[in-house]
């Protein structure tokens, strides 16, 4: 009896063991998004898993849901399951431990969007021009308003937010978009109401006009606390938003403002070409985003998770090494990893077809197809 049992047991292992190396076939690669309430982590999750899977490797996306601590336990369990490479968008420094520990076992990171920040532990980051995206949403404020042909006798207002401070990329983001505004500021053809940081180096203000997590709530409750405060006197002309998230939440603050009926909506920047914003921009509503091609982005960090794994040389179509005053980009305070910038391109009404004609809204594409053409 006892010999029978045995005899079963090893059957059963051994169909267990061949199982489990089927399924096992694959270098690992551990996928961590910082949150599902941004739309575009959702996508980037699912292009990075599909590009993945395409070149023969096992891949486990999770997400963070904003929760660094979260986080850290779906990068840790990626460790134990052996994987190779980690592909990190993080959701604030608090990543820094898991990722030693990653270095410690000899698991290549890959910093994904975001940089990691004070961590000497990783070596590659893969990210947009994140300097130009907000250089874009400053152009895009100054081609609304039409501020070269604007005089400071008829100035025009406009009120600021920032991405969370907790995320590296915010900062960029700001300092390029004030890089084009400033100089009409200073002019006196643009008028800041409300707080105004002149770059994010003046961190007690730029805390002002951050929107921690990138929570749209608050980025309303803020519009809402301004229409009420600084701006009750003036009517906006424009807002510097970061991304479409919180765009269309400062734009529903508007909205239900009188001041401000549809078609007399202030001039307001954004990002990630978001669907939903393509349609407001559509509609008139939010003026421009910025169009990020991610499914470029995932496309550039499997590429590069692949040339790691096989010990090549780095070349990644589509992305340049960052070199001179942009290497700062991958400047984690305690070393300058290797950033890999990919470009990203100003969209309004006039150019709403370059996301239709990239693919970029395969997941909807009967809406995309039938409101944006
Ligand atoms: C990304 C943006 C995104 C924001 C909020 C940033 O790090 O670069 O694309 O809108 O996070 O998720």
């Amino acid at each position: 009896m006892r010999k029978i049992v045995a005899i079963l047991m090893v059957l059963l292992l051994s169909a267990f063991f061949v199982g489990s190396c089927k399924k096992s076939g694959g270098t690992l690669i551990g996928i961590a998004m910082p949150e599902t309430h941004v739309l575009r982590w959702v996508k980037d999750g699912a292009s990075l898993q599909k590009e993945a899977e395409g070149k023969g490797y096992r891949a486990e996306v999770q997400y963070g849901s904003a929760d660094q601590v979260e986080q850290n336990k779906q990068i840790q369990s990626f460790l134990t399951q052996g994987a190779k490479v980690l592909i990190v968008g993080c959701i604030n420094e608090g990543v820094a431990s898991v990722i030693a520990e990653a270095g410690r076992d000899g698991v290549a990171v890959i910093a994904y969007d975001r940089i990691i920040s004070n961590s000497a532990d990783y070596d590659y980051y893969i990210t947009f021009n994140n300097f130009k995206v907000g250089q874009l949403q400053g152009q895009s404020i100054v081609n609304g308003l039409n501020l070269t042909a604007a005089s400071a006798s008829a100035p025009k207002y406009i009120t600021l937010f920032a991405g969370s401070p907790t995320d590296g990329n915010a900062f960029f983001f700001y300092d390029g978009a004030m890089s084009i505004l400033n100089p009409y500021i200073d002019s006196g053809v643009l008028k800041v109401i409300g707080p105004y940081p002149r770059t994010s180096d003046d961190r007690d203000t730029f805390m002002r006009i951050a929107t921690l997590g990138w929570e749209a709530d608050r980025a309303k409750q803020r519009m809402e606390n301004l229409l009420n405060g600084d701006a009750r006197n003036v009517t906006l002309n424009a807002i510097l938003a970061p991304n479409d998230t919180l765009a269309r939440a400062i734009l529903e603050a508007c909205r239900a403002d009188a001041k401000y009926p549809a078609g007399r909506l202030p001039i307001t920047s954004g990002q990630d070409a978001e669907y939903d914003s393509a349609e407001s921009i559509k509609r008139g509503d939010q003026y421009s985003t910025v169009f990020k091609d991610t499914a470029m982005l995932a496309q550039a960090a499997i590429i590069l998770a692949d040339q790691i794994l096989n010990n090549q040389p780095i070349n990644i179509p589509g992305a340049v090494l960052a070199t001179g005053d942009l290497a700062r980009i991958g400047d984690t305070g305690m070393k300058v990893v290797n950033a890999y910038l990919l470009d990203p391109i100003l969209v309004t009404r006039d150019n709403l077809n370059v996301m239709i004609d990239a693919g970029f809204y395969d997941d909807r594409l009967d809406r995309g197809i039938l409101l944006l053409n």
